[in-house]
């Protein structure tokens, strides 16, 4: 099948009204072509960079002047430093930027541009509009904001509009928490960073790329972690807590359920950077020891929709990843929403 952006696609499966198509749950992913013989809608990530601004902040430039330790910080959260500076279109440009070059594309090539953050530079217009700007793509752009679980709902979001015919999309997941920070609270100064991560997807006709995926929210829990125009973040820190844990259990199994996968067929997990606890109780029920997990909060804290693109990247730059491995990517943040996806690297 041939297609450009903005056609949509001829499959069979597409345009199907059988009860399979209809009946399928949401996050299963239809079988491959191999197995269904018809045209696949899938894709592979050809890209992937990050950028993070140079002003570097340590636990003990905190506990300077806040009443914290780099002890308690490190034990109690697993950050040691992280970065400080720039607003989320420069970061987000950075980072895109480095993955179309990675994939050697064009930025002309790109059809369009999704930018997952929690902290636009303005209300209006969409900061994804200076980030198409500073790239040098028009194909379409758009904001998506599901706290620190964007980077994933981007990337089901992202899966849908390659089904739907576009050839490019870049992905970015940027923040920048700094700016919404109050820097004398220690509850959520010892936590929050900025940062950018991006990745190219690129429709393909034999790949799947996304093998499973769930998502959700739960909006009664909105209290527990906000800010308001002009404000600064407000945490419940422990029930955050509490919660995240639950929900990246629950996600990651029904998204790796929804792939037919395991958790012993799951090549690396690549979970939000909140906090190294939350983690380590998380995957230890999941069934997924820390020696498959990527991990950067120690060198990023917690940068939001940046951190499971930060993370991801590391992986692949430090030859975690092969061809054909599964990755399952978990995310919760405010709202409170979660995400998970269960994706097949070719990066
Ligand atoms: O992106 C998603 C959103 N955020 C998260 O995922 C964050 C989730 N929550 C957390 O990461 C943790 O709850 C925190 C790191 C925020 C706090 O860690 P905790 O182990 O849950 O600490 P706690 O709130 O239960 O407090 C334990 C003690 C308290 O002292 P007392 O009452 O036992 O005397 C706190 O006052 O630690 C004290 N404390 C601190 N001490 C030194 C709280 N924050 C600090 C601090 N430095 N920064």
């Amino acid at each position: 099948m041939s297609s450009s952006p903005g056609s949509m696609g001829s499959s069979p499966d597409a345009q199907s009204s059988s009860p399979d198509a209809v009946g399928s749950p949401p996050g299963s992913v239809r079988s491959s072509p191999a197995d269904s013989g018809t045209p696949s809608a899938g894709w592979v990530l050809t890209g992937w960079g990050t950028a993070l601004p140079e002003k570097v902040v340590t636990n003990d430039d905190l506990a300077s002047y806040l009443d914290t330790s780099d002890a308690w910080i490190a034990e109690r959260t697993g950050i040691r430093e992280r970065h400080v500076g720039g607003t989320t279109a420069e970061l987000a440009a950075a980072a895109g930027a480095a993955a179309i070059e990675r994939a050697g594309r064009r930025a002309e090539e790109v059809d369009f541009v999704i930018l997952c953050t929690t902290t636009p530079d303005q209300m209006v217009p969409a900061t994804s509009a200076d980030v198409a700007h500073r790239l040098g793509t028009t194909g379409g752009a758009m904001d998506l904001n599901a706290a620190c679980a964007g980077f994933v709902y981007g990337v089901v979001v992202a899966s849908s509009m390659l089904q739907a015919g576009l050839r490019r999309v870049l992905l970015v997941g940027a923040d920048t928490l700094s700016r919404i920070t109050d820097w004398d609270d220690r509850g959520t100064a010892v936590l929050f960073a900025d940062g950018a991560g991006a990745v190219l997807l690129e429709r393909s006709e034999t790949a799947t790329g996304l093998l499973g995926w769930d998502l959700g929210v739960d909006g009664s829990a909105r209290p527990l972690l906000y800010c308001d125009h002009g404000g600064y973040m407000h945490m419940d820190g422990r029930e955050v807590f509490r919660r995240a844990v639950r929900v990246m259990v629950s996600s990651g199994r029904t998204a790796m359920e929804r792939a037919g996968t395991t958790a012993d067929e799951v090549a690396l997990c690549v979970p939000h950077q909140a906090n190294l606890r939350i983690v380590e109780a998380a995957n230890a029920r999941l069934g997924i020891p820390m020696s498959r997990t990527a991990l950067v909060m120690d060198r990023t804290g917690n940068t939001s929709a940046a951190s499971i693109p930060l993370a991801l990247a590391d992986a692949a730059d430090t030859g975690r990843l092969s061809p054909g491995d599964k990755v399952l990517l978990c995310g919760f943040g405010a709202g409170m929403t979660w995400a998970s996806a269960v994706i097949e690297w070719h990066g």
